[in-house]
């Protein structure tokens, strides 16, 4: 008994102090590889240097890979069964879908995703996974979430699949800037880190057009107003040009899909210091599996026009210098796939550096969390390890053999 106890008493101090010892780490801000050693405490970076060492520590040689901040993705949906779609989607109960978001979560961290946000979920289902995430009762990535999205009657964020005597509006539904509010306040209540919103039509919601705005302008500056009065930023759906321009206006700090917009309105994002997360891989997994998994033909149809266009607005995004974060929308798609989007940024116009960047740095500046996102010191001991520099080979990020959160390893050949 009393054996015991040392035992755990000395494992507890040596696993507070790690040094880890690889072939090098990518710095995402300059692209080069570096070579030391990581000391963490507590999960933690406390030193980074040669030749680290320090008698109480747990050495981790990883002297094969090439290490990486943990990658972020700053638009998934975690909950649910993503198998799920059209009228099949409403047969899910609220708690059948929080269960999927436990195995989601676990498969979106082994692929090296050590954050995410996720942007809209019933129930506060998401902030009840990020407590246990937190808790360590479930594996997961660090999660930032919205709770239930706010969206116009009909429109996007609502749910427009059953008739009128059986049809129950989504919970974010408001039709007014107060009643826009009230939500805002309720969603901060009940535990959500940021606010989405939805200013346009979309792809996989019935009889919604992806070109028609949606809130007014009032509406977007009052839900944008309440928001960043509480600290929280703002992530605006929105596909069609007039809809990302209002949702600009009104002050949001991103648009998420952003595929109808135009040069002047690039232009305009970079100056509002607004972010563009453009998921450009859905497009190729919704045309290629929607049939058999379901999809609306009416979403297929809009997929067909709204995939092309997004990829060349994301080429002319990078031209124009725009501040681009990595956004997959994964739970269209299976979770784990979220690097797939890698090869198609670096195809779409970035850069390798670039496409890395937008999955740490950028997207840990949108999420307002600088404690993520680069190997620093003070910074968060969230780590992938790679067999090569991916600025070489960008495919390698899909496959993630090293995967370390906070100190701790989750994940290793
Ligand atoms: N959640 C988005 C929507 O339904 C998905 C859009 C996917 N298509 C795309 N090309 N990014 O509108």
């Amino acid at each position: 008994m009393r054996l015991t106890l040392v035992f755990i008493l000395s494992l507890n101090i040596l696993s507070q102090t790690i040094i880890l010892k690889p072939k090098s780490y990518l710095d995402v801000e300059t692209g080069e590889l570096i070579t030391a050693d990581i000391e963490i405490k507590n999960g933690v970076i406390t030193k980074i240097g040669n030749n680290l060492s320090n008698n109480n520590a747990e050495i981790i040689s990883l002297k094969d890979k090439v290490l990486l901040p943990g990658l972020i993705d700053t638009h998934v949906h975690l909950i649910g069964n993503n198998q799920l779609n059209g009228y099949e989607s409403l047969s899910e109960s609220s708690y059948l879908a929080t269960l999927y978001g436990v195995l989601n979560a676990k498969k979106t961290l082994l692929a090296g995703f050590t954050t995410v946000r996720n942007v809209g979920a019933a129930n506060y289902a998401d902030v009840a996974l990020k407590t246990a995430i937190n808790r360590g009762i479930v594996l997961g990535p660090r999660m930032y979430v919205s709770g239930p999205p706010l969206g116009i009657t009909g429109g996007h964020c609502d749910n427009n699949l059953l008739p009128h005597e059986s049809s129950v509006p989504n919970q974010g539904i408001v039709d007014s800037p107060w009643e826009a509010r009230k939500k805002v306040r309720t969603n901060r209540k009940f535990g959500a880190d940021l606010i989405k919103f939805c200013a346009t039509g979309g792809v996989m919601s019935k009889n919604t057009d992806v070109n028609a705005k949606q809130f007014t302008f009032e509406e977007m500056k009052a839900i944008v107003d309440e928001a960043h009065n509480n600290g929280m930023k703002v992530a605006a759906h929105a596909h069609g040009l007039e809809g990302i321009k209002a949702a600009l206006n009104a002050g949001v700090d991103s648009i998420e899909h952003a595929s109808f917009i135009d040069e002047e309105t690039i232009l305009l994002a970079i100056e509002n210091n607004a972010y563009l997360s453009m998921d450009i891989y859905v497009s190729d997994y919704i045309l290629g599996e929607g049939v058999k998994k379901g999809v609306l033909e009416e979403s297929l149809n809009k997929e067909r026009v709204v995939g092309k266009t997004q990829r060349q607005n994301f080429k002319k995004a990078v031209k124009l210098g725009a501040n681009i974060t990595f956004g997959t929308d994964a739970g269209i798609f299976d979770h784990g796939d979220n690097g797939k989007q890698f090869v198609y940024m670096v195809e779409w116009g970035m850069s390798p550096l670039e496409a890395v960047q937008a999955a740490t740095i950028n997207a840990a500046k949108l999420i307002g969390d600088e404690s993520i996102g680069r190997i620093l010191i003070g910074n968060k001991a969230d780590f992938i390890g790679l067999d090569q520099n991916p600025l070489n080979s960008i495919n390698i990020l899909e496959e993630v053999p090293f995967v370390m959160k906070e100190g701790k390893i989750v994940k290793s050949e």
